[in-house]
């Protein structure tokens, strides 16, 4: 798969890295990378071999050090406005993703790289991380649903904290806060994020998806999540997944899920 700004690999396992390629300008996101994300993940949405991905960072330094203050100058009220909701719509595409992504933050995660580790659904994070929103330095705020997210993560009073005062914190905080799942030496990142997508790819496709799903309409009233939760549920229950894993309970066995 050929992409200007990232790499694409997939393994034998079906897992794809996506690693984004920078390095020089901490990788930041410009115009290209935007653009290969999207195809990127569009890419493996639709390929029945991918069962997950990790999402990367070139180099030792950064995951992702934000949004690429170089394309800023030119912003005005409208184009910023596209700028956002373009940003937006690219990461919510990620969080919609229905096989499991997870973020592998190798280092700077601030500003539009926080908020694309937090569009992830889960993060793993190097002793070396660092996590940020410094918007408020520049004069503006997160753009890339960073706002909406964060609070959602960590609770509105951290997430208050952290917008206002644009403070970086390391991963054991952002680990003790809820911002990521798990803290891993940084030679052991890879193979964890790895390991952990593998993990879920070993489950019921479907309703992995399914949770995927539900999970993403909790912020929605209790009653119409549960409504939909119900839903899901009756679906799940006509899979023949559904019929194996609980035959292969009742049989002491392991499951072998067809994702049917
Ligand atoms: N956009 C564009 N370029 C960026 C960038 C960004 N968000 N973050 C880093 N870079 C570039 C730097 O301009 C520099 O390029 P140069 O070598 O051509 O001068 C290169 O990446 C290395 O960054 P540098 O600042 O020299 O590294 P550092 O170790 O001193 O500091 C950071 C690292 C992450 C603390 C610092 O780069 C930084 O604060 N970046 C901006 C973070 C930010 O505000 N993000 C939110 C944007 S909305």
């Amino acid at each position: 798969m050929e992409f200007d700004a990232l790499q694409y690999t997939r393994d034998d396992d079906g897992i794809v890295v996506l690693t984004i390629n920078r390095p020089d300008a901490l990788n930041a996101l410009n115009t290209a990378v935007m653009d290969d994300l999207d195809r990127a993940f569009r890419t493996a949405r639709s390929d029945d071999a991918v069962r997950g991905v990790v999402l990367t960072g070139a180099g030792e330094k950064a995951f992702v050090a934000g949004a690429d203050i170089a394309q800023f100058p030119d912003l005005d009220a409208v184009s910023g406005h596209r700028f956002a909701a373009r940003g937006q719509a690219v990461f919510n595409r990620i969080e919609q993703m229905t096989k499991p992504v997870v973020a592998a933050v190798n280092g700077f995660a601030l500003g539009g790289g926080c908020e694309l580790a937090m569009a992830c659904h889960l993060r793993v994070a190097s002793e070396q991380a660092q996590f940020g929103q410094p918007e408020v330095n520049l004069g503006i705020l997160p753009g890339y649903g960073g706002t909406q997210r964060l609070p959602r993560l960590v609770g509105h009073g951290i997430a208050t904290e952290l917008l206002l005062t644009g403070q970086r914190i390391g991963a054991d905080r952002a680990h003790a806060i809820g911002l990521v799942n798990r803290v891993v030496a940084p030679d052991a990142l890879l193979d964890e994020a790895r390991a952990l997508v593998g993990t879920i790819a070993s489950k019921a496709p479907l309703a992995v998806a399914m949770a995927l799903q539900a999970l993403r309409a909790s912020d929605q009233p209790l009653a119409d999540g549960q409504r939909y939760e119900a839903a899901l549920f009756g679906q799940a229950c006509a899979t023949d997944d559904f019929q194996e894993g609980v035959d292969a309970f009742l049989n002491r066995r392991s499951p072998e899920f067809s994702g049917a």
